[in-house]
């Protein structure tokens, strides 16, 4: 289906979550000509309220769920459905949207479940409909240039790729112990939930499927038994390590203390202190805050991960979330059972090798690699607060930086909105058919490199990922 290059893209939203709402509505909201919402199906009112509210979607086209919106009775409203459920909500949405005939912008991972990724992309196939998986990273500039780096043939042929997921102490707590990826049951194992993405940078940047793959990890840390003896149950209920403990709640989610380290220029220091004011001595904080503006914004935080506790950003809303939800809870004591540091390494078919390092135990979130090829290497980190290429060739032993970005605003450096605009064109006929960016097949190796690597680790040997692409 090609859409008129003058109107937008229009779309039904399949959870107005996180993502949903706060990464693809905004880019409704933003990109008004390129992208609109009719309809919305979200079970948690305040959640759909604020969806509904955003996009002007009358209560006609809001629904508690997505089957009476899906519904083949109710016929095809809009040319694409956003499937934005968590993890283990995709198939069943995703499947019935492509029976109705929507296009669909489908959240990673496909599913946790190898069959359902292989049936999605058969009936992509079937129904000739596009499914856009959300490997947004493919979309930033900072990946691109790795990409056409490698291609350029600068560092000859490609031995060895050493690429680190360092996701940070809080960003894991909050995601990965206390959050909604802590249980393998209910989610997806690490490697998938979280390493989809350096998967799929991995296959995509050295253009080669991998023939195996070995994989070891622990959940060693985020554990009951490494609880300090005094922590009670919440962060909430008078912990004497709140001012030791990095994972204490307020800290985290009314000040954002980590993420106001990244933004201010001030020292670390000066940044604590604040954010201890702005917790126990708030009535003065709020004083001086009349004088100096900045201040007010460690008062009360209101984007990501305070965004994904409550809708009442409020602080009293806040803490009520904290004292009764689970992102309030001690982070030794919260039921998760997933992975806390992992290593895989895979063989590809030129002799090349890769391993792939997560762990949620950063000081600073984001990714880091180490390119070895026969005549110079690359190197790289892509963090919130900049990003850097280099390049060494053997022949001088001189190092080249070859692409500089500072602190990125755009969520996931850019590649949020890089997809979707990478999407709208694609729906409106502008990218070449053979430019298959994140289409579901192309999508689909680095779910199978995920299955094989967890089956390798629980196995403790080596596996053959052939086997998976059945
Ligand atoms: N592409 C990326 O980089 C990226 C980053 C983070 C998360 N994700 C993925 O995005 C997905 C959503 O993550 P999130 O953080 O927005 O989660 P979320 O929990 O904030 O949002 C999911 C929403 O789905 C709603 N929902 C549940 N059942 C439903 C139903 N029957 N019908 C309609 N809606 C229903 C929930 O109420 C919730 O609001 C996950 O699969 C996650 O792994 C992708």
């Amino acid at each position: 289906m090609i859409l008129s290059k003058n109107s937008p893209v229009t779309a039904v939203m399949i959870g107005a979550g996180f993502r949903g709402r706060e990464v693809y509505g905004r880019y409704a909201e933003k990109n008004p000509e390129k992208l609109k919402f009719i309809a919305v199906a979200e079970p948690d009112t305040a959640r759909r309220g604020l969806f509904q509210q955003a996009h002007r979607i009358p209560e006609s086209l809001a629904f508690e769920s997505w089957e009476p919106l899906l519904s083949i009775a109710k016929g095809q409203l809009a040319d694409a459905a956003f499937i934005c459920t968590q993890d283990n909500k995709h198939y069943a949405p995703a499947a019935a949207a492509l029976k109705a005939g929507y296009h669909l912008v489908l959240e990673k991972p496909i599913s946790p479940n190898l069959e359902e990724c292989q049936q999605i992309s058969r009936m992509a196939g079937e129904a000739d409909r596009t499914v856009h998986v959300c490997h947004v990273l493919r979309f930033t500039e900072f990946w691109q240039k790795i990409r056409s780096l490698v291609r350029s043939g600068e560092i000859g042929r490609v031995m060895h790729y050493d690429h680190s997921e360092n996701v940070s102490y809080w960003h894991f707590g909050h995601s990965y112990v206390r959050g909604p990826y802590k249980n393998e049951e209910s989610s997806s194992p690490l490697i998938l939930a979280k390493s989809c993405h350096d998967l799929d940078l991995m296959y995509w940047v050295l253009d080669e499927k991998p023939l195996s793959v070995y994989s070891t990890g622990e959940l060693s840390y985020y554990r009951q038994e490494n609880a300090p003896v005094s922590a009670p149950d919440r962060c909430t209920d008078g912990c004497p390590e709140s001012e030791t403990c990095p994972w204490y709640a307020p800290r985290l989610y009314v000040t954002a203390e980590p993420l106001l380290r990244i933004g201010l220029h001030a020292p670390a220091r000066i940044i604590r202190l604040l954010s201890h004011f702005a917790l126990n001595h708030r009535k003065t904080l709020e004083f001086l805050s009349l004088f100096e503006k900045r201040l007010q914004g460690l008062l009360n935080w209101n984007q990501f991960p305070a965004t994904v506790i409550t809708t009442n950003l409020s602080l009293e809303g806040k803490m009520k979330a904290l004292r009764e939800g689970p992102f309030g809870k001690c982070i030794f004591k919260c039921g998760n059972d997933v992975l806390d540091h992992q290593i895989t390494t895979y063989t590809f078919p030129s002799g090349a090798t890769g391993t792939l390092t997560l762990h949620g135990f950063s000081d600073l979130e984001g990714r880091e690699l180490r390119i070895f090829g026969t005549r110079g290497s690359i190197r790289g980190y892509f963090r919130y607060n900049g990003e850097q290429i280099s390049i060494t060739d053997f022949r001088y032993s001189k190092t080249k930086i070859v692409y500089r970005a500072g602190l990125s605003m755009g969520g996931h450096g850019g590649g949020d909105f890089g997809l979707m605009d990478f999407f709208v064109k694609k729906m409106k006929g502008e990218i070449p058919p053979e430019e298959a960016e994140a289409e579901v097949d192309n999508a689909l190796e680095a779910h199978y490199m995920a299955f094989a690597a967890e089956d390798a680790r629980t196995k403790g040997q080596p596996v053959m990922i052939d086997h998976y692409r059945h």
